[in-house]
């Protein structure tokens, strides 16, 4: 199968890089949208409108199935793109899945964009599946930024983190408040693991959704034949030098297969389309 993969920048390759270990016989194109990251501080109706367009981009690249690896767009617009031609997996879902899986005290902390807490979307699905669940979340909008420039273990990091985390530094398991599970609620974030399990001490698992998104796509996988030599592409709408220093350093290889592209063609074809 081919696999398409979305995100607003580096972010989502956390998640490409799950799936790509957990389904190695699949074909991936991954789309980037470096134009206009960050989504995190954007209003519903645009990150749904930029969704839409990044989705037509991939299902034009044939893909089989398509993964929303961004937080902030699974939680505003996995909704809309409910009636594609292919099946839609977000990241929300199996990211609640594991906390709640991990979690012994029932105490969950989610941190993420503002628009994705803004949202609630965490805390309704956790709630979901744990009704009794105390989720406390906070969004911590310098970390994308510090992300893309890759900045995530300088003392700027630490200071920012150290300002978002605080009540929940140190982590005292006696501390009825103090969360024992916090959700990297936003696909950017797994690259501050180091310095989140330094601050935050061995009292709070973190998770990651990414490998939990993995594994969601085995309804799918599981059957599909691998394909012989499946191909890797990258595809982003701007600033491609920063974007492939960040991709060779998260995927781990030299060479990649990246290329800028324009989402208007795309755009103006279901436009003409249509009209
Ligand atoms: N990495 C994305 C997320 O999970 C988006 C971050 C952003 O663009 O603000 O929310």
């Amino acid at each position: 199968m081919r696999l398409g993969v979305f995100d607003s920048g580096i972010g989502g390759l956390t998640v490409l890089r799950a799936i790509r270990r957990r389904w190695p016989g699949h074909a991936t194109v991954y789309l980037g949208d470096t134009a206009r990251v960050p989504y995190g501080i954007k209003s519903r109706q645009t990150v749904i409108h930029y969704a839409r367009q990044n989705t037509r981009l991939l299902l034009a690249e044939a893909v089989d199935l398509l993964v929303i690896a961004c937080n902030t767009a699974s939680a505003f617009a996995l909704e809309a793109l409910r009636d594609l031609p292919v099946p839609v997996v977000g990241v929300i879902e199996p990211g609640a899945a594991a906390a709640v899986g991990a979690t012994r005290s029932g105490r969950i902390g989610v941190i993420g964009t503002a628009a994705t807490i803004a949202s609630g979307a965490y805390e309704a699905a956790i709630r979901r599946l744990a009704p009794a669940a105390r989720v406390s979340s906070r969004a911590c909008p310098l970390l994308v930024p510090l992300a893309e420039e890759g900045w995530e273990t300088t003392a700027v990091a630490r200071a920012t983190l150290e300002r978002y985390l605080e009540g929940w530094l140190p982590a005292p398991a006696s501390d009825p408040e103090t969360p024992d599970v916090l959700v990297l609620g936003c696909t950017h974030y797994p690259v501050f693991k180091p310095l989140l399990s330094e601050l935050l001490g061995p009292g709070i698992t973190l998770i990651d959704s990414a490998d939990a998104v993995a594994a969601a796509l085995a309804p799918w996988l599981d059957a599909a034949p691998p394909e012989p030599a499946p191909g890797h592409r990258l595809l982003v709408t701007d600033a491609a030098d920063g974007f492939a220093r960040a991709a060779r350093r998260l995927l781990g290889e030299t060479v990649i297969d990246l290329q800028v592209v324009d989402l208007l063609p795309a755009v103006a074809d279901k436009q003409l389309q249509e009209g």
